[in-house]
């Protein structure tokens, strides 16, 4: 398909601003939806007052409250903001893609949808809601359906943890590394699914552009490290 304008919500963060990196270096336009002004950006307020651009032939959503930032704690606060940020956001603009003639609507999720054990998961496996990042991933995914009968192609990626060296989870151990300070975190036996940004981006430019593409992706290297 030919894209015109892609509209990110959260195109300002660690993985949103290689999207629109990987958008600008193909020649392709977008918005930004941020809480804070800047060019080619608008609010979710402007998203709820005047919906999306005209011209909008695809969106993506990968906002959300950092869950990774050490200075907060999780209070029940903490977790609503982390819930909300991402569910709404998402419920949004689910809510305004159908008044645009978009054709594709991919979301990110994470892979604490599924249960840690030994077993290998494909997209079609299904899990019960087992903790708070599990059901956070069934409420996010869910708000991201879109009506049966709207034409538009909803994708849902399920990443794993993302790795680049300018955020995520790098970018916050990095400098105990630097300082020798780094070590295993928790017990360091834990199953890691992974994905490297160039590759979760790549994911995102390939769902909106194919037109077969719909469903759940899962988004993570084919190495497991544990
Ligand atoms: N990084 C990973 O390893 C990883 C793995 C799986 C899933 N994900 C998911 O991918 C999404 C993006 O991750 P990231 O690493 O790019 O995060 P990030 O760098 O922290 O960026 C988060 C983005 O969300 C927006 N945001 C933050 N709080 C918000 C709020 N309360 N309401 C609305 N927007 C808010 C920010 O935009 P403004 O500040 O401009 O408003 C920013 O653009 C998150 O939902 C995250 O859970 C990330």
């Amino acid at each position: 398909m030919t894209l015109k304008h892609v509209v990110i919500g959260g195109g300002t963060g660690f993985i949103g601003t290689q999207i629109v990196n990987l958008l600008s270096h193909k020649g392709i336009s977008y918005t930004c939806i941020s809480r804070m002004p800047g060019p080619n950006r608008i609010s979710w307020h402007d998203l709820e007052c005047y919906g999306l651009p005209e011209n909008t032939t695809a969106v993506i959503n990968v906002a959300g409250q950092n869950i990774l930032d050490p200075k907060q704690r999780w209070s029940e606060g903490f977790k609503q903001n982390v819930i909300n940020s991402r569910v709404e956001t998402t419920k949004s603009l689910a809510k305004a893609i159908i008044y645009t003639k978009a054709d594709a609507f991919v979301t990110i999720s994470g892979v604490s949808y599924y249960k840690p054990n030994d077993k290998e998961y494909t997209e079609e496996s299904k899990c019960e809601k087992y903790d708070f990042l599990s059901k956070l991933c069934h409420e996010w995914e869910a708000a991201a359906q879109l009506p049966k009968d709207s034409n538009i192609r909803q994708t849902t990626i399920r990443s794993g943890v993302v790795l680049g060296k300018t955020g995520g989870m790098i970018k916050q151990i990095y400098l105990p590394f630097f300082f020798g300070l780094g070590g295993p975190i928790a017990n360091g036996n834990q199953y890691m699914p992974w994905i490297h940004i160039s590759d979760l981006v790549n994911l995102f430019l390939f769902s909106i552009e194919n037109k077969t593409v719909h469903g759940i992706l899962n988004g993570v290297a084919p190495q497991v490290i544990n």
